[in-house]
């Protein structure tokens, strides 16, 4: 199993280094733009292999997508991440060229390819890589929900004072501070509904934390998470790899599900060898419904600026 990463930065060599440590990828080629910076992160990354007990490969590569010739899955984090203020979708400018770029690279190398899109405005992002690509929709799968539900999951834990192993909880929609859908009705603790803990208002609380989730940590940090995206990351290239046959919220390019076409937005699918196995159907009631209704418009307003570029 061959795995291409492109971007060494802080959400790729995380990736890379998850990947790695689970140990199911023969091969995996980080690869970046900026001279030896991917050739060092591999060679450190490789340097923890004996202590890590991996056996996978990590190869760092500067701008060659030769080197990425008959990959199996790639990872596109490429572009800018947000700094503190910023939203997602501030970044599309630059990223859009990026990303189109990266894409057309990879097919050229591995016709066959299945490619996760990371990079923001995420769910606009995956939408651009369909348009270019022009494959199967099941093979462009865009990280956001799965990252977006573990924030949920770690709010709903922190408040039940429970380990996060006990609960279950998704978020579906667009991946962006306004458009992002904690499905609250369906969150559980070991089955049970978490409003038989919470009340009201402190769901309340736990799904606007999970909404900003990511743009509390660049407050903190200075710049986009990376641990947690990157283990995302690892956990979808995991199920395609090993066909776990995993269901993740994931942005995947709808064609009338839930009553949407041509948009990419994260709902709930069954992730294996072929990518996107089957989108699952929820049954949302109205208040999730027009929620989810105003997370496409607002996705469908950030993908028109696409046609500016
Ligand atoms: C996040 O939410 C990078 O969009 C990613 O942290």
């Amino acid at each position: 199993m061959k795995i291409t990463i492109v971007g060494a930065g802080s959400v790729g060599s995380s990736c890379a280094e998850y990947i790695a440590i689970k140990n199911f990828a023969s091969e995996i080629v980080l690869l970046d733009i900026k001279e030896n910076f991917a050739e060092g992160k591999s060679m450190d990354l490789m340097q923890a292999s004996v202590l890590n007990n991996f056996n996978s490969q990590i190869n760092g590569v500067t701008n060659d997508y030769s080197k990425t010739q008959d990959s199996d899955i790639a990872v596109i984090t490429s572009g800018i991440p947000r700094k503190p203020g910023m939203s997602r979708e501030e970044l599309i400018n630059i990223n859009a060229k990026i990303v189109k770029n990266v894409a057309n690279n990879l097919l050229k190398f591995s016709p066959n390819i299945i490619i996760i899109v990371v990079s923001n405005p995420m769910d606009t992002m995956t939408y651009l890589t369909h348009k270019v690509l022009n494959i199967s929709k099941r093979r462009i799968i865009g990280m956001g929900g799965i990252l977006d539900s573990a924030r949920f999951k770690y709010r709903i834990s922190e408040q039940l004072l429970s380990p996060m192993s006990d609960i279950e909880g998704m978020v579906i929609g667009a991946h962006s501070d306004k458009g992002m859908i904690p499905l609250s009705r369906f969150a559980t603790k070991k089955g049970i509904p978490i409003s038989n803990f919470l009340s009201p208002n402190k769901i309340k609380l736990i799904e606007n934390e999970t909404k900003v989730g990511g743009a509390t940590l660049t407050k903190m940090l200075g710049t986009s998470a990376w641990y947690a995206p990157g283990a995302a990351v690892s956990s979808l290239v995991q199920s395609i790899a090993c066909n776990q046959l995993k269901m993740y919220t994931c942005s995947v390019l709808l064609s009338g599900e839930y009553g949407f076409s041509d948009i990419s937005i994260g709902v709930p699918v069954i992730i294996g060898r072929n990518g996107v196995e089957e989108i699952v159907e929820l049954k949302l009631n109205s208040v999730e419904s027009e929620m989810l209704e105003k997370s496409v418009q607002s996705v469908k307003l950030t993908n028109g600026l696409l046609e500016s570029m």
